[in-house]
């Protein structure tokens, strides 16, 4: 009888530990497509339009990709570098892109957007900010 018992418990446990594993993948499955689709649902996002429309007017995508980085660090990498940081940052990346800079990611130089308005460089790094993935 008392075999039994323990037998049932070591079961219990078993189906207990493979559960808890099963709902940990479950779980970052969840987290996988709560992040595919939150890129899928930015195309309708207000700020990523505006960003967008106003990115195809300049020459970032020269060095800058969504998910690559070319000369230019990746948007994601910025994304995930400064997207939990208070709002203020929006103002320090929107002056880096009218002033241009280096030093922050390497040597290679981002050369100054000095015609493009504050607003518009802000729009331009809130669109940046939504790729955000981590
Ligand atoms: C000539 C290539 C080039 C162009 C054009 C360019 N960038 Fe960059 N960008 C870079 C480089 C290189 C860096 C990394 C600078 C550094 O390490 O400080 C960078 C960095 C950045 C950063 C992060 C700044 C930081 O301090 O971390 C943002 C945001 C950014 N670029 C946005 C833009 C936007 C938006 C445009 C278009 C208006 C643009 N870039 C155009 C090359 C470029």
């Amino acid at each position: 009888m008392k075999k039994t018992y323990s037998l049932l418990i070591m079961v219990a446990l078993f189906i207990a530990a493979c559960n808890s594993g099963e709902e940990k993948s479950e779980t970052s499955e969840t987290t996988t497509d709560a992040a595919a689709s939150s890129t899928e649902d930015l195309s309708s996002n207000p700020v990523y339009q505006a960003g967008l429309a106003i990115e195809v007017t300049q020459d970032c995508a020269t060095c800058h990709k969504v998910d690559t980085k070319i000369i230019g660090p990746s948007y994601r990498e910025i994304a995930n570098k400064y997207g939990s940081q208070p709002d203020t940052v929006i103002n320090y990346l929107a002056n880096k892109i009218i002033t241009g800079g280096s030093g922050v990611w390497g040597p290679d130089v981002m050369t100054p957007h000095a015609s493009l308005p504050q607003a518009d460089a802000e729009a331009l790094v809130r669109y940046i900010l939504l790729l955000k993935n981590n």
